[in-house]
């Protein structure tokens, strides 16, 4: 199919999917979430389904291939953690535009999420409300499920600690991780990447690996492991740039690969989310537009500290081509998306897939790599 084409059909799906949203969104997310996890997974078992949707929304483009780390990316759009902590979507999701995508958070023990409800959509404020608190199944059930997996893109998983009154101290989170890492490890698995999530705002106790004698002691007992694959801490988007530079102090005397920004938003009233909106939720943390804007300030404050010699991942708020571009040419190497996919659907990684290659070019750029922190003075 030609390009041209290519792109007017992917449109297409995705006018469509926005006209059937109002249906898709009178359900229960948390039921819905589920039925399309499973529904992405059977999908993604059967061959001929992921030759089709590759055939019709894929389109290949050697601008935005990177070599990362060792890691071959063929597009720089990935899943972000949290919409597949079963492990069930990774044989679908690179035959419908995703370059990439992270499994989890996973922790050492399983749990199974917070008090419901969990999740909640403010369709206004273009945001989700998140208050899963690490809901997942733990790392030996991850371990079983993915030892001979197939992969068919770069997979990452994301560890953090077990949501529990047991872990609810600094030691015993630390222990509590290191055991997850371990087992991934011994385990040997097809993963890619790890993501180390220090960042989880919905979790019992006051556990907290901001202060930087906290983050040094994590990450000194990480880097006793010499983990065996590239390491990238994913970041909170609420700390003060002061306060995210003396983080960047620790991580710059570890052997850290990239840090992903960032996190949930528990801002409630950040002037991005409508406060009728939000009076109708409880507990939990806020995705999508509330996040973009914090993101995109941190992407550029890190690509400012350490240049390329850190990959940084931008996350937050991401729901068209235009999103992802402002956060390439901010620094970031690689773009991740849950909650876009969400309101956009789910042709969204190979629309944006399709129209950045056009953006790079308008900006006179070969590679994407040369678009790579373009916009950081
Ligand atoms: C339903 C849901 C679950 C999430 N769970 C996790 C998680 O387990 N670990 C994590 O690091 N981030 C988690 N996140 C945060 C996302 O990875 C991402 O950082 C955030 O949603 C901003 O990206 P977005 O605006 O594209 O959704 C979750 C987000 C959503 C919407």
């Amino acid at each position: 199919m030609l390009v041209s084409m290519k792109r007017l059909f992917v449109d297409f799906c995705g006018v469509v999917y926005r006209a059937l949203r109002p249906v898709l969104f009178l359900t229960n997310s948390e039921t819905i979430h589920e039925f399309l996890v499973n529904f992405g997974g059977v999908l993604g078992a059967i061959p001929p389904v992921r030759c089709i949707f590759y055939s019709l929304w894929v389109k290949e483009s050697q601008t935005l291939a990177q070599n990362i780390l060792g890691i071959e990316f063929r597009n720089p759009i990935g899943l972000a953690t949290g919409f597949d902590y079963k492990a069930k979507l990774t044989r679908i999701l690179p035959f419908i535009g995703f370059g990439f995508g992270t499994v989890g958070t996973i922790t050492n023990n399983p749990y199974e999420g917070n008090p419901r409800p969990m999740l909640g959509r403010l369709v206004k404020s273009r945001a989700l409300l998140v208050n899963k608190g690490f809901k997942n199944d733990g790392i030996d059930a991850v371990v079983k499920k993915f030892k001979n997996t197939e992969t068919f893109y770069p997979v990452g998983l994301s560890i953090g600690k077990t949501n529990s009154k047991e872990t609810a101290t600094q030691e015993a989170a630390i222990a509590d991780i290191i055991a997850a890492f371990k087992k991934a490890e011994a385990a040997d698995l097809p993963f890619a990447y790890y993501e180390l999530n220090i960042s989880c705002p919905n979790l019992f106790g006051n556990v907290s690996f901001y202060p930087p004698g906290n983050l040094e002691a994590l990450l000194l007992a990480v880097a006793d492991l010499n983990l065996k694959k590239p390491l990238f801490i994913k970041m909170p988007i609420t700390e003060s740039d002061e306060d995210v530079m003396k983080m960047f102090e620790v991580i710059h005397s570890f052997r850290v690969d990239g840090v992903i920004f960032g996190n949930l938003q528990k801002d409630r009233s950040h002037p991005d989310l409508l406060p009728e909106e939000v009076a109708l939720h409880g507990k939990g943390n806020f995705s999508g537009k509330p996040t973009e804007k914090r993101s995109n300030e941190l992407i550029k404050l890190a690509y400012k500290t350490f240049g390329k010699k850190l990959i940084i991942i931008g996350c937050g708020g991401v729901f068209s081509a235009e999103d992802a571009y402002t956060k390439i040419k901010n620094g970031a190497s690689l773009v991740q998306l849950i909650t876009g996919l969400i309101f956009m659907g789910p042709q969204l990684a190979a629309q944006i897939n399709l129209q950045l290659p056009r953006l790079l070019k308008k900006d006179g750029f070969k590679n994407i790599s040369e678009a790579i922190g373009a916009g950081v003075k």
